[in-house]
């Protein structure tokens, strides 16, 4: 590594937290005195931040550290960081001996230690420990989105759940206090931001350290009363612990947004056994039937996992009328994927990829014919948006609703031309796909009355997540 303008690269696959996670690492590196820069060959150090949740996603790790090493050349340290780095450890360095650093999530704290390490000389350091009731806390976050910033309030899972790496290469659950996630979310309303998404992998399993003791929908509540937030969004909930304190606060709060991602992975009560969820088909449907009674009319979405080992076409229909019976706004879908160290890689009566496949379009297909009837009954209705984007081929900004649903919109050709990126606008929707919708910003003045018409409409949201 050169001596002065040590320098950065870093690329990210996987979840939110992931993401969240980069932006966390770049700050502290950023602390220790080095510069980012986007394109690795600038880079003294090149960092990899992985995910390990499906697809051999080992092996696409190892093919690209050999692909940089390809383009890159000589004389770079390479680091891989995130799950891939816990699931495989030390054995990275025996695969790809041009790797020097490997750390896991849950020892990023150790981050500034383990360069010093290497700046140090050695050839290489590893932070693997899963074992610790630490989080990764910094005041040198480098946040990458200018109007959504991700907020960790929890970190790990413990639930093991049959077919999931998350408890493994993750670590135990560990609850940050309110006090301080309450005081980071001041501060990041005081720097301008207006939408928070409060992350965790099992989000509202959170315990508050602090003697405040504040549940999950209190401390929900506290951050959307915070002045300057305009939208707070949590992901992800799991069943089992999803109460009706969660929705009576989504209910009495507006910036509390109108969107619920509960993954239901099987409609099948005999699958959901089998992968370890701890809650029946009945009971999750008790849960949807308590979000749809809101008045807000919340958006639901859901993960759902087909060709688990074992599955039987009968347990496959379940789950078809599952997303018949629930309606959701949107869903991810997945092919079972065997994980290293989880039960369900040992099961017996493994799907055939070719059945799965089957499967996974027959799901797509039902989940399209619900989106475009439920997409269709918008057309007509005002939504107000954050604008998060411009698409300047089609003379359209992208903008968001509460319920996370993509609506790109014109602006009438007498509005005053401004830079409308991270503000808020009143939208009339004319158009829909079974994915996004397309409108019309409202003039000022009906912008203003539909604002204090606070119109209820139903809205699905979609892509929230970078999936791997
Ligand atoms: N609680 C986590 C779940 C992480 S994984 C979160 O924050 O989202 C996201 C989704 O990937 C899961 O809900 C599940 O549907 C899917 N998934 C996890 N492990 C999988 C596997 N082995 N094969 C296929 N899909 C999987
Ligand atoms: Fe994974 Fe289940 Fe936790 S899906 S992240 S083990 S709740």
């Amino acid at each position: 590594m050169s001596e002065q303008g040590k320098t950065f690269f870093l690329e990210t696959f996987g979840c939110q937290m992931n993401v969240h996670d980069s932006e966390k690492v770049a700050g502290t590196l950023v602390a220790q005195g080095y510069v980012q820069v986007d394109d690795p060959r600038a880079a003294d150090l090149v960092l990899y931040n992985t995910c390990s949740i499906r697809d051999k996603a080992e092996q696409k790790v190892f093919s690209r550290l050999g692909q940089y090493r390809k383009d890159l050349g000589e004389g770079k340290m390479f680091g891989v960081l995130g799950c891939v780095a816990q699931q495989e450890g030390e054995r990275i360095f025996e695969k790809a001996p041009h790797v020097g650093l490997v750390v896991g999530s849950a020892s990023y704290r150790r981050l500034p230690e383990l360069l010093a390490q290497l700046e140090g000389g050695s050839r290489r350091v590893a932070g693997l420990d899963t074992d610790t009731d630490e989080t990764f806390e910094t005041e040198v976050t480098r946040r990458d989105n200018p109007f959504r910033a991700y907020l960790t309030i929890i970190e790990g899972c413990d639930q093991k759940c049959a077919f999931c790496v998350v408890p493994y290469t993750r670590g135990p659950e560990r609850s940050r206090s309110s006090k301080l996630i309450l005081e980071e979310a001041r501060q990041l309303a005081s720097a301008g931001y207006t939408e928070i998404q409060i992350l965790g992998q099992i989000v509202n399993h959170y315990i508050d350290p602090d003697p405040a003791r504040l549940t999950f929908a209190e401390l929900l509540s506290a951050m959307a009363e915070i002045p300057g937030i305009r939208r707070v969004r949590f992901t992800t909930s799991h069943p089992r612990y999803f109460g009706p304190d969660i929705v009576d606060a989504i209910t009495a709060h507006p910036a509390l947004c109108n969107q619920v991602h509960l993954p239901v992975q099987s409609g099948s009560t005999r699958t959901l056994e089998r992968m370890f969820r701890g809650y029946t088909r009945e009971e999750y449907l008790e849960k949807i039937a308590m979000l749809r009674a809101s008045p807000r009319g919340i958006a639901l979405s859901t993960d759902i996992i087909v060709g688990f080992p074992g599955e039987t076409e009968a347990d496959f229909a379940e789950t078809i009328s599952l997303l018949d019976t629930v309606e959701y706004e949107s869903i991810f879908s997945f092919k079972y994927s065997p994980r290293p160290n989880t039960p369900a890689r040992d099961y017996a009566e493994a799907i055939a990829d070719v059945e799965s496949s089957r499967r996974l379009s027959l799901l797509q297909e039902r989940q399209r014919e619900i989106q475009t009837r439920k997409n269709r009954a918008l057309i007509g209705s005002v939504s107000e948006v954050l604008v998060e984007g411009r698409n300047e081929k089609l003379n359209q900004w992208i903008g968001r609703t509460t319920e996370n649903r993509v609506l790109n919109f014109t602006v009438p050709a007498a509005a005053p031309p401004r830079n409308r990126l991270g503000t808020y606008a009143w939208v009339a929707v004319t158009g829909a796909t079974p994915n996004s919708l397309v409108g019309e910003m409202l003039p000022a003045s009906d912008a203003e009355e539909a604002a204090s018409l606070a119109v209820p409409i139903k809205l699905a949201w979609s892509e929230l997540r970078v999936v791997s």
